[in-house]
């Protein structure tokens, strides 16, 4: 279905999703990553709507989580145990039990303490848990800052200087078997030459290890292939194929290691917009501004990060004007966009604001105690 087409008689706002851009992206990443036999867990977090979740389990993704409820909601949706992943610098004890209890196929972990809780916990539950090492690789992945996670300054990981000093630590615990190791750079990265520094810097781990004569049989690259907000219509699938290849060139993989990714935003991004009716025109002196019915509790992008997302009206054709595009929410930051080219705009068209199938509803809240979006499918 057309953005133009859209039914006027919804309730906005609202996500809606084009599943058949879905679909036709999941076939890509598959055919990319199948050629190397890589594979894909979707990133939870991204956007946990449970129809667009059965989709993807539904082609054969695994699932990567973030907190317990990402768990539950993953096995829910169809993702099998044996395909979930579950990562995060401070999961508590009823996540790691409730993970536990699920059998799901591997904890990244942050820290020491981390695995000491969890082997104490799965002592108490008697079961052995397969953990990988989430390793701060110190790799710079020239994003935004608050998504940048592989450098030494974040919280994320394990610090390469304490790597040693971990391993040899956790392989005395008896109920953790180290399975692999876990990176995960940022998000938003759209220059492969930082995914090449983290190929480079792996192998050198890995040579390390080695040396040591110890070899895992799993790594685990995260996610973080960016999309392009600018232009989502001349390119709404991301170069999955760059993407892999980058991998397959660079990383020195030992017999039989099995490769790991977790994409999010790259998978869902661009199937989904936020869809907005026009409240009002307001005349300021030096601009206007379109008010939306949707606010920065719909969308948070743009107030959180900057963040750029095209914004169209598909309801108007007239000539075009400049606005500020703002939501009603009781904050200034409450702004999808500056000086932002619409066709002339009026109370009642309707708005959509693209590629926001990422970290749109998942991060959406009820500030204001307004309303949370709804979601509407393209099939
Ligand atoms: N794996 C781990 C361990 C992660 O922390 C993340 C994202 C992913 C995978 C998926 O990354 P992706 O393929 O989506 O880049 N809310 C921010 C993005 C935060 C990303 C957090 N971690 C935004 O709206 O831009």
């Amino acid at each position: 279905m057309q953005l133009s087409s859209l039914p006027s008689n919804i309730q906005t706002p609202y996500y809606y999703y084009n599943i058949e851009l879905l679909e036709e992206t999941l076939r890509l990443v598959l055919d990319e990553s199948k050629r190397y036999n890589y594979h894909v867990h979707y990133a939870i977090k991204a956007n946990a709507n449970p129809v667009l979740l059965k989709l993807i389990s539904g082609q054969g993704f695994g699932a990567d989580c973030v907190s317990g409820n990402e768990v539950s909601c993953a096995l829910e949706c169809g993702f099998p145990a044996n395909q979930v992943v579950y990562a995060g610098v401070g999961k508590s004890d009823q996540e790691i039990e409730l993970a536990l209890k699920n059998d799901i196929f591997c904890f990244n972990c942050e820290s020491l303490p981390e695995i000491e809780v969890i082997n104490e916990i799965a002592q108490r539950m008697d079961k052995k848990v397969r953990i990988a090492i989430r390793v701060n690789p110190n790799v710079d992945a020239h994003t935004h800052h608050y998504i940048t996670t592989g450098i030494e300054e974040n919280k994320f990981g394990v610090y390469l200087y304490d790597l040693e000093h971990v391993i040899t630590e956790l392989v005395k615990l008896p109920h953790i078997e180290l399975i692999g190791l876990h990176f995960h750079i940022g998000s938003q990265i759209t220059d492969m030459t930082a995914f090449r520094g983290l190929c480079i810097r792996a192998n050198e781990i890995q040579a390390k290890m080695k040396e040591k004569g110890m070899v895992l049989p799993h790594i685990n690259f995260g996610g973080g292939l960016g999309i392009d907000y600018q232009s989502p219509e001349t390119n709404p699938i991301p170069d999955f194929k760059a993407y892999f290849e980058t991998f397959a060139k660079f990383f020195e993989p030992q017999p039989n290691q099995q490769i790991h990714f977790e994409l999010g935003r790259s998978i869902i991004a661009q199937c989904g917009s936020l869809i907005s009716k026009v409240l009002y025109i307001k005349e300021g002196k030096k601009r206007k501004f379109a008010i939306l019915d949707a606010g920065m509790n719909d969308l948070l992008r743009p107030a959180l990060y900057q963040a750029y997302h095209k914004i169209e009206n598909i309801s108007s054709d007239k000539l075009e004007e400049k606005y500020d595009v703002v939501g009603p929410i009781c904050e200034s930051s409450d702004c999808f966009g500056k000086d932002i080219t619409l066709n002339a705009t009026q109370r009642g068209d309707m708005i959509a604001i693209r590629s926001a199938g990422a970290y749109g509803e998942t991060m959406a809240s009820r500030y204001n105690l307004r309303n949370l979006p709804q979601s509407l499918f393209s099939k």
